[in-house]
């Protein structure tokens, strides 16, 4: 099995600040990491839930993948990141499977984590990101 764990879970919203006040009063939530990648547009703010997380996203320009999710099907569930020990390994297999990459190969991502995303197309309507730590 390559998948080691889940690494998040994305949720795409308008409003950060909101939206982490909600989780806060919901679950006693607390952000763990907080981060703008500016190569994507995005900041993020990671909510621990036992060794995972839940990724809270919003879109820093227009032109950010976020900004346009976020116009076309609104906030909501934005992409799930399942962590592998070797992302290169696990975008080739997944490649080999006939899934379809975003990435051609591994980039940095947050955290200083490797990344590389699977276009949802081919992959049952799921955006999917590997994360290698
Ligand atoms: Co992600």
């Amino acid at each position: 099995m390559m998948l080691t764990e889940i690494d998040h879970v994305a949720i795409a919203v308008s409003d950060l600040e909101a939206a982490i006040d909600y989780y806060q009063q919901a679950f006693g939530a607390t952000v763990a990491h907080r981060e703008m990648v500016e190569s994507d547009g995005v900041e993020e703010a990671l909510l621990k839930v036992a060794d995972s997380y839940i990724q809270l996203t919003r879109a820093t320009r227009d032109d950010s993948p976020i900004a346009k999710y976020i116009a076309k099907r609104g906030e909501g569930l934005h992409h799930v990141g399942y962590r592998v020990d070797d992302c290169a390994a696990a975008l080739a297999a997944m490649v080999a499977a006939g899934a379809t990459p975003i990435d051609q190969a591994p980039r940095p991502g947050s955290r200083g984590t490797t990344v590389a995303f699977i276009h949802p197309k081919g992959s049952f309507g799921t955006l999917i990101e590997l994360v290698q730590e």
